[in-house]
C-alpha cells in the first residue's frame, strides 16, 4: 500500500482518510515495545526536496523545544506557522527557536535555521483554529493541559498528524472527549504523537521489554515518583512579575490564571496530572496499561507559597493505586521548595526488582540482572519526533494517543481521590463521574476561584 501512495500524499493527511485499515498502528502499548517495534534512529534524512509544513500552538519553552526536537527529528520539516494566546510569545518565537536549535546542535541531528520558515503567525484564544486552516501538515500542540483537548479536537478535524504535549487532558470530562478525538484520528488516519518522551529512551524501551518477557517474574508491586526540590510555578511567577507582565492582574483573572497556569488546577490538572504522569504511564507501561480496580489518595498544601498569588494546587499527593491480584501501585509527588528531589519508576516482580530513572540508571536486579547499555544515547524529546516522521515516512501510523490517555486518566483518579479524601473505583471515574474543571468561559474575564480543595469537604461529581 505504501509503494502505491508517495510520501508527500501520504504526508497530505486528508490523502489517508480510510487508509486506516492499510497502515499498521504503532502505539506505545504493544506487547514488545522494545526493538523492531518503534522505529530506530538511523541518523538519515529524509530524501527528496519535500517539505513537511508544520504549525506550532502553544509558543512556551516546551513547544519551542518540541519545534527544534521536530526539525532536528526530521530534516524536512519546515516550521510554517505559529499559534499562541499571547503576543509578547510570538514576538519572541523566532529567537528562541534559534537559541533551542544551537542548544541542540551538540547532538548532531543537523536542524538548521533555514527550517524556520514562519509565514504565519495567530494570537488569540481562537489562534489554533487559524493555524489549524492553514495548508500545514503536522501540528505540535505545547499549550497549558486545560486546552489539549479543545485544540486536538481541531488539530483531527483539520484531517492534521498531531504531536500533542502531555497530560492528554484535566479531567474526566475532558478525558471521554480524548477518547473520541482518538477514534476519529484512528478513522481518518492520522498520526498523534505524545510528549511522554521516556517511550524513546533506549534503556527505558529495553527494560520494559525483559519485564515483559518475564525477566522480574510476575509484577507484584510497583511505586513511581516525581518529587520535585521546587514548586514548579514559582521561578515562572516571579520572572514575569519582573517582567511587568502580570502588572494590574489579580489571581481572579483569567489572563493571570493561565499566564500561572503550572500554579492553578483547572488550567493544569495540577502537577499529579501535568508531571507526575511521566511515571505512572512507565509503571502502567510495565503492566501493559492495566487499569486500577480502586484508588484512594491523599494530600495537601505544604508549601508557604500564598495561595491564589501561586495558584490553587496541591504541594504533594501519595496515592495507593489497587490494581487488583493483591497488587498495588503507590504514587508519590511532591513540589515543595527545598525538599529532596527524587525522580523515578519501580516495578517489582517475584524474581527481580526494574528500576527506571530518566536521567540516571534503568536497570534489573535479580536472577536476570541487567543495566541499561545504552550511553549518550540521543535525547528521547528528539527521538519521539524523528519516530513521527519516520514512521510518516514510511507510510505507518502511530497513534500513541489512547496509552496517554489512560496514564492522565489514572491521575486525575489519583488527584480526585486526593482531594475529596474518598476511595473509590477506578470504573465508577470512567462512568459516573462528571468532573468538569474548565472554566464556562473562555475569555480574559474574571474567574473566582473555590480555593484549594479540603480533603473531606471537596465533593466528588
Ligand atoms: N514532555 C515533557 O517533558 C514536557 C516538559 C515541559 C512541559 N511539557 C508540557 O508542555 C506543555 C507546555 O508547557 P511549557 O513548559 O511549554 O509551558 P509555557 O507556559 O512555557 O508555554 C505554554 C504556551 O502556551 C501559550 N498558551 C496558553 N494558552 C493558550 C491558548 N489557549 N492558545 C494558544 N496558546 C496558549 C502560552 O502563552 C505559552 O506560550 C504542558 O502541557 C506541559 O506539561 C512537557
Amino acid at each position: 500500500m505504501s509503494g502505491k501512495m508517495d510520501r508527500r500524499s501520504f504526508v497530505k493527511a486528508g490523502a489517508a482518510l480510510g487508509a486506516m485499515a492499510a497502515f499498521p498502528v504503532i502505539g506505545c502499548n504493544s506487547s514488545k515495545a522494545g526493538e523492531g517495534d518503534l522505529p530506530k534512529y538511523s541518523g538519515a534524512a529524509i530524501k527528496g526536496s519535500d517539505k513537511i509544513k508544520v504549525g506550532l500552538i502553544g509558543c512556551g519553552g516546551r513547544g519551542t523545544g518540541a519545534a527544534t526536537n521536530a526539525m532536528n527529528g526530521c530534516n524536512n520539516v519546515e516550521l510554517v506557522a505559529v499559534a499562541d494566546l499571547f503576543q509578547d510569545k510570538l514576538d519572541s518565537v523566532e529567537s528562541r527557536l534559534k537559541s533551542q536549535l544551537k542548544g541542540q546542535e551538540k547532538f548532531g541531528f543537523g536542524g538548521k535555521e533555514s527550517q524556520i520558515n514562519i509565514q504565519h503567525k495567530f494570537c488569540g484564544f481562537d489562534a489554533y483554529k487559524k493555524l489549524c486552516e492553514t495548508d500545514v501538515d503536522v501540528v505540535i500542540d505545547a499549550c497549558p493541559p486545560a486546552f489539549r483537548t479543545p485544540h486536538a479536537e481541531a488539530i483531527v478535524n483539520a484531517g492534521k498528524h498531531a504531536f500533542l504535549e502531555k497530560p492528554a487532558c484535566i479531567d474526566i470530562t475532558q478525558m471521554r472527549k480524548m477518547r473520541e478525538i482518538s477514534a476519529l484520528a484512528d478513522k481518518k488516519g492520522l498520526s498523534i504523537m505524545v510528549g511522554t518522551q521516556r517511550h524513546y529512551n533506549r534503556g527505558y524501551q529495553e527494560a520494559i521489554e525483559r519485564v515483559k518477557n518475564g525477566d522480574i517474574g510476575e509484577i507484584v508491586a510497583a511505586q513511581c515518583y516525581w518529587n520535585s526540590a521546587g514548586y514548579v510555578g514559582h521561578s515562572q511567577h516571579d520572572a514575569m512579575e519582573k517582567q511587568g507582565l502580570l502588572k494590574g492582574l489579580s489571581p481572579d483573572d483569567m489572563e493571570y490564571q493561565i499566564r500561572n497556569w503550572f500554579s492553578f488546577i483547572w488550567a493544569s490538572g495540577d502537577h499529579i496530572v501535568e508531571q507526575h504522569v511521566h511515571n505512572i504511564d512507565v509503571v502502567l507501561w510495565a503492566m501493559g496499561y492495566k487499569l486500577p480496580v480502586e484508588v484512594n489518595g491523599m494530600g495537601g498544601r505544604s508549601t508557604d507559597l500564598p495561595v491564589m498569588t501561586y495558584g490553587d494546587r496541591f504541594s504533594h499527593f501519595a496515592i495507593d493505586y489497587d490494581m487488583g491480584d493483591g497488587v498495588h501501585i503507590a504514587s508519590y509527588c511532591r513540589q515543595d521548595p527545598n525538599t529532596a528531589g527524587h525522580v523515578m519508576e519501580r516495578v517489582i516482580g517475584t524474581k527481580g526488582i526494574m528500576e527506571t530513572h530518566e536521567w540516571g540508571k534503568q536497570r534489573i536486579t535479580g536472577a536476570k540482572a541487567w543495566e541499561s547499555p545504552y550511553k549518550n544515547t540521543p535525547p528521547s524529546v528528539i527521538m519521539e519526533h524523528k519516530a513521527l516522521y519516520d514512521a510518516l515516512k514510511e507510510g505507518k501510523r502511530i497513534n500513541a494517543l489512547p496509552d496517554l490517555i489512560t496514564s492522565t486518566g489514572v491521575g486525575i483518579a489519583g488527584r480526585m481521590s486526593a482531594f475529596s479524601g474518598k476511595r473509590f473505583k477506578y470504573g465508577w471515574m470512567v462512568e459516573k463521574s462528571q468532573e468538569d474543571l474548565m472554566p464556562k468561559q473562555m475569555a480574559f474575564v474574571k474567574n473566582p476561584l473555590p480555593g484549594v480543595p479540603v480533603p473531606g469537604k471537596y465533593q466528588l461529581v
